[in-house]
């Protein structure tokens, strides 16, 4: 069974790199099948309007409900998760595109100006999972980029899409942590050595090497990842280190 994903935007034209490069070739190869819908065409007004001055006052316009209402009864399975990135979501994670990745599939809802009606999301729920997540702490003009972040972090965890699983595996984040450095030839380059350890062939003690750099390198930049870690994930030596 393919994944499908479906995209409902203002901007198709946005989505265009979707079919590019991984996710391109898992498209080729029926592992992924992508739908990329222009909410204008679920407008019933000569000027295809879909946004809104907000209720209550304030800057900006809100996205109606109506072409959305009307957009989601058309392109979403019964059951099939919604997706709503917005800078007032959940914050999207490594977790959460295990557990999508595992679904058939998913359906992409890119508000524009200061948002979609809320009642959309919340009559939304009523059919299936619906998940309102930002990428990070930032605003953007509008949930397209942020639709081919979540997409690509979620496609490549589905299998066949990569070629050695095994890289999947190994990631930043996959074991809660950050990975530790790389390295590939010449073992000295413009003065700076590779570590000795990956050249010696001792397995463990490459192993032991990596799972240091890897808890170094957490504890350096985000220390919020190692406080979150469950309890019995580090040694006692670990933690004292
Ligand atoms: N739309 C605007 N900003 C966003 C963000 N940070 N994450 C997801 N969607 C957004």
């Amino acid at each position: 069974m393919s994944f499908r994903i479906d995209v409902v935007t203002i901007f198709p034209e946005y989505l265009a790199p979707l079919r590019q490069s991984l996710l391109g070739k898992a498209i080729e190869r029926g592992l992924v099948t992508v739908g990329v819908h222009d909410l204008r065409q679920w407008t019933d007004d000569v000027h295809r309007t879909v946004d809104d001055a907000p209720y209550g006052g304030g800057p900006g316009m809100v996205m109606k409900p109506e072409p959305w209402g009307r957009a989601l009864d058309a392109v979403r399975p019964p059951g099939t998760r919604l997706v709503v990135p917005t800078p007032a979501g959940r914050p999207f994670t490594h977790a959460m595109a295990v557990e999508w990745a595992s679904e058939p599939g998913l359906v992409f809802a890119c508000g524009r100006y200061e948002g979609i009606d809320q009642r959309v999301a919340d009559w939304a729920a009523g059919a299936g999972p619906v998940s309102e997540v930002s990428i990070g702490d930032y605003v953007l003009a509008g949930g397209e980029s942020a639709v081919l972040v979540m997409t690509e972090a979620v496609t490549r965890l589905i299998p066949g899409v990569l070629g050695n699983r095994e890289s999947a595996e190994l990631d930043s984040h996959a074991d809660g942590l950050l990975e530790g450095p790389s390295y590939t030839r010449p073992a000295n380059w413009r003065g700076h050595e590779v570590p000795p350890v990956l050249l010696s062939g001792d397995h463990a003690a490459i192993a032991r090497w990596r799972r240091a750099e890897s808890l170094r390198r957490t504890a350096a930049r985000r220390p919020d990842l190692l406080a979150a870690l469950p309890e019995g994930s580090l040694t006692d030596a670990e933690r004292a280190a």
